[in-house]
């Protein structure tokens, strides 16, 4: 078996090994073989790296499947897909300086942001800089090991805001159009519904699910003084940093949720110290901006640009109130946890390993946050997620 194509169904067992490991001991023919029986996941590896079967790696520490590979650059591609869109929310929102760089603010919806919380602005920051080193590191460490990075950037054809305090740069995800799932809200308070055991939730903030909002301002209309209103701040601008404030949380629980799902088809023990590692600081992210989103006053209003009412409703009130909403029951409501038989446990849900790379390019594309982005961008991404979904833990 070693050295022979192997079929797609064994691709999980082949292993990448550092470039200088073996340098001279694979064969150049068979290797060209080899590679182009990996078909698609073979794009994925560079000139350099050598392959081997599991059995031939030196030693346990040494072996990195191809499956491995995959779900890294799975991730690689969603940590430069989050890096974009936090840098956009950081050149309104946040702390611009020399650890992200880029941006201006905008000093209303900073104020609008700070009514959840005082500190909104260096959150925004540190969770925009985490992204940054997720993406720069998992993609020197598939180099390191003789894999190919991922880049985007040909996909970076996306427009900028045209309110003040944005760069006018490509992007790769849009903010101004989102539907927002909310449905993470009622599934961490609820104390006996899972998703992995069938259940579906509600939203928790049903406006902003349905139709297209903004997150950002999208132009200089969206941030105008409302002198009637508390530190100036109009409804609609209150309305668009509410919607980031869910936002935030929205794209963070999809972190919480895809490491722990992937990490269960992860073979290599040091890529599972990664996965495992850098996955608990996207619960750190979701944590806070679970309890900085419950802070979103209420409020109803009109988007002129959109003509769609955004509402903004207490959680803490009749109808809504009790345990699925109560705005302070910020950490995870022990839940049914494999089998119902067993006892309710806190636990981050949902974690089914099952189609995770795709469930999470699915979920994020409903978001509406690759509204304009290219087909050949979708093929891109479907395809990365087709091959993490394949990695089976060897
Ligand atoms: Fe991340
Ligand atoms: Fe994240």
């Amino acid at each position: 078996m070693a050295h022979e194509i192997l079929p797609a169904s064994k691709l999980s067992a082949t292993a990448v090994s550092s470039p200088n490991e073996n340098e001279h001991s694979f064969p150049s023919a068979r290797r060209r073989s080899f590679l182009k029986g990996l078909g698609v996941v073979g794009a994925a590896l560079s000139t350099s790296s050598l392959l081997t079967t599991i059995s031939e790696a030196q030693s346990p520490k040494d072996i990195i499947t191809v499956g491995d590979v995959a779900i890294l650059r799975f991730l690689a591609a969603a940590e430069i897909l989050e890096t974009d869109l936090w840098q956009q929310y950081n050149e309104f929102g946040g702390i611009q300086d020399s650890e992200v760089p880029g941006g201006s603010g905008s000093p209303l919806y900073i104020k609008a942001l700070e009514v959840l919380d005082g500190d909104m602005p260096q959150y925004i920051h540190d969770n925009t800089e985490d992204e940054m080193t997720h993406e720069v590191f998992i993609n020197a460490y598939l180099e390191s090991r003789g894999a190919e990075p991922v880049s985007l950037e040909a996909f970076r054809n996306l427009p900028s805001s045209q309110a003040t305090g944005a760069q006018q740069i490509g992007r790769l995800t849009n903010l101004m159009q989102l539907s927002v799932d909310t449905t993470w809200y009622t599934r961490y308070r609820s104390r006996t519904l899972n998703p992995d055991l069938g259940d579906t939730l509600p939203q928790a903030i049903p406006s902003i699910a349905m139709g297209q909002h903004p997150a950002i301002p999208r132009t200089d209309d969206d941030v105008q003084p409302d002198p009637s209103k508390p530190h100036h701040i109009s409804d609609l601008t209150q309305a668009i940093a509410n919607t980031a404030g869910f936002h935030f949380a929205t794209i963070e629980q999809g972190g919480s949720s895809l490491y722990p799902m992937l990490a269960q088809r992860v073979t290599s023990l040091e890529v599972l110290r990664i996965v495992l590692s850098i996955g608990g600081t996207e619960i750190c992210h979701f944590q806070t901006w679970h309890d900085k989103a419950g802070n979103a006053p209420p409020l109803s209003v009109v988007d002129p640009v959109t003509g769609l009412t955004v509402t903004f409703p207490d959680l803490n009130s009749s109808p809504l109130g009790g345990e699925d909403f109560q705005t302070n029951l910020i950490m995870p409501e022990p839940t049914a946890f494999l089998s119902r038989k067993l006892p309710a446990c806190s636990i981050i849900r949902p974690t089914a390993t099952k189609g995770a790379a795709m469930g999470a390019l699915k979920a994020l594309t409903a978001d509406g946050l690759f509204i304009g982005q290219s087909k050949d961008f979708f093929k891109f991404m479907r395809t990365l997620a087709i091959e993490a979904d394949l990695a089976l833990r060897q």
